[in-house]
């Protein structure tokens, strides 16, 4: 069976540092957002920029990963999982995708195309996504300490 590259599990990590750092540096676009839709004068902020380029790079790094995929098709799951326990993980590892992917492109949607129902449409994507990684970290969690099979081992760096 192949197991994740190397690639696969270094963009894995660097996504999951840059989702976590979207949901952390969101209060200065968020106000500036508000203040813009009011008629204020927009300067330039950090923080601001922060939250988009991270949002642009998880889009670029989430296409790679989606090409990767496509073109090696996905990894077998681990030994013992039942046929439909491998369609939930397949169904939930697409929903990540299509969430991450559409959370950037309404973010950018919103901030470069002042879009108003772009904004309602990436906070609900933004609560999909922490739905997703809930279930996702639970689901690893049970695999590790419960079943003990070891399945966060096929998603550790290697040296
Ligand atoms: C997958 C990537 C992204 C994630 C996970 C993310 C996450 C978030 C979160 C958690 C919020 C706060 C929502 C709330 O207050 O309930 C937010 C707000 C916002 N984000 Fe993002 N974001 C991403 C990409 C982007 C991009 C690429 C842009 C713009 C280029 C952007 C623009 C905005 C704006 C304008 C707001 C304020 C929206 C409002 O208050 O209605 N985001 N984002
Ligand atoms: C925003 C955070 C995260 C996202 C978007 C995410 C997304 C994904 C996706 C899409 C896959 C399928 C493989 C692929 O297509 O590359 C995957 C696999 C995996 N993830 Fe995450 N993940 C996140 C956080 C985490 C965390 C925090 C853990 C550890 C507790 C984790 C553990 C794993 C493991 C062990 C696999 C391999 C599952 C298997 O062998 O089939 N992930 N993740």
């Amino acid at each position: 069976m192949r197991p994740y590259s190397q690639t696969q599990i270094i963009l894995h990590w660097v996504v999951t540092l840059l989702v976590a750092a979207q949901f952390v540096l969101n209060d200065a676009i968020g106000e500036a957002w508000n203040a813009f839709r009011k008629g204020a004068e927009m300067g330039f902020d950090p923080l601001v920029a922060a939250h988009v380029f991270g949002g642009i790079a998880i889009l670029a790094l989430m296409t790679w990963r989606l090409v990767i995929r496509v073109r090696q098709g996905a990894v077998e799951p681990v030994a013992g999982t039942s046929p439909r326990m491998a369609q939930i993980m397949h169904l939930g590892h697409i929903a990540f995708y299509g969430a991450l992917v559409l959370a950037s492109l309404s973010g950018m949607a919103t901030w470069f195309g002042e879009v108003e129902a772009a904004g309602d449409v990436h906070e609900l994507l933004t609560t999909v996504i922490l739905i997703l990684v809930g279930g996702h970290v639970a689901a690893a969690l049970y695999h590790q300490f419960w079943l003990k099979d070891g399945l966060i081992r096929r998603m550790s760096l290697r040296e």
